[in-house]
């Protein structure tokens, strides 16, 4: 054989060769339209959605009201996209910042002056945070309205709550990271208030501010907090709450 025929021929041994090899099946799973072989079957269409990490996310039915943006108002998602807006520019941000007193407020002073986009990314993750914390009350407020806190959504709804708390945490341990007046005050007034816990008042403002009075230690502290801590507990809340919502039966309707 010559010509064009022959390249075909060559091109389709290659891929035989390639797609039977072990290490191309250890990676593409059976079902999966790049295995060898692969047939249209309604077998193999559903081994192809439940393989797939993101098309088994998707519900396989989805009521026409839950997809019109006009009834949730997309405010549950727009709280997972600000999510990850605040994790994506909090990354950046760590590259420029050092959480000790005697850096803290001249690393951002810097970051702003001196790093290509610092100013930029910094307002960014600013106003994500304030943005978040609003679009998760207002989710929250859709809920209600639409009485989706219940039955069976209630243990959703308590998950929810819990991602309200930890939001206000993320958002309050963040505003005392630039170290400047604002952040001190507000901190202290906020530990001031927590030492009014009954009975273990001062106990508890002692860990808040890992010593008896506002300073370094504290700074480390909050960093750990807002940085690692309750992002890590968020995403898994996050991944619950997802899946409820699944599991629930889709997003609630008009009754
Ligand atoms: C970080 C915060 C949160 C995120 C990222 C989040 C995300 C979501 C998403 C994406 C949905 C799907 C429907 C929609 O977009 O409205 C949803 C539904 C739901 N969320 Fe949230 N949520 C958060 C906080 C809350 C809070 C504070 C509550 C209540 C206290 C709550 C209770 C619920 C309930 C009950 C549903 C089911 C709603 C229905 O079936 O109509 N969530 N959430």
């Amino acid at each position: 054989m010559q010509g064009p025929g022959r390249l075909t021929e060559k091109w389709n041994d290659l891929k035989d060769s390639v797609q039977g090899s072990q290490a191309w099946s250890s990676i593409f799973r059976p079902g999966s339209i790049f295995r060898k072989g692969y047939n249209d079957s309604p077998r193999n269409r559903s081994y192809v959605i439940m393989n797939s990490v993101l098309y088994h996310l998707h519900p396989v039915k989805v009521k026409r009201h839950a997809v019109k943006v006009s009834y949730t108002l997309c405010l549950g998602g727009l709280s997972f996209f600000l999510f990850i807006l605040l994790t994506v520019t909090g990354i950046f941000l760590m590259f420029f910042y050092r959480p000790t007193a005697a850096q803290a407020w001249d690393d951002i002073y810097a970051l702003q002056t001196s790093v290509t986009f610092g100013l930029l990314v910094r307002n960014m993750h600013r106003w994500a945070a304030h943005l978040m914390v609003l679009s998760v009350f207002l989710h929250m407020a859709r809920v209600f309205y639409h009485g989706a806190y219940k039955a069976p959504r209630e243990f959703n709804w308590v998950i929810g709550v819990i991602l309200l708390t930890l939001t206000l945490l993320l958002s309050f341990t963040g505003y005392l990271l630039p170290w400047d007046q604002l952040a001190l005050w507000a901190v202290t007034v906020g530990t001031n208030m927590m030492g009014y816990t009954p009975v273990l008042g001062n106990q508890v403002r002692f860990v808040l501010l890992g010593g008896a009075e506002i300073g370094t230690d504290t700074l480390l502290r909050w960093y750990v907090l807002h940085v690692l801590f309750f992002p890590f507990i968020t995403v898994i809340f996050m991944a619950i709450h997802f899946w409820r919502v699944r599991k629930d039966g889709g997003i609630s309707g008009p009754l």
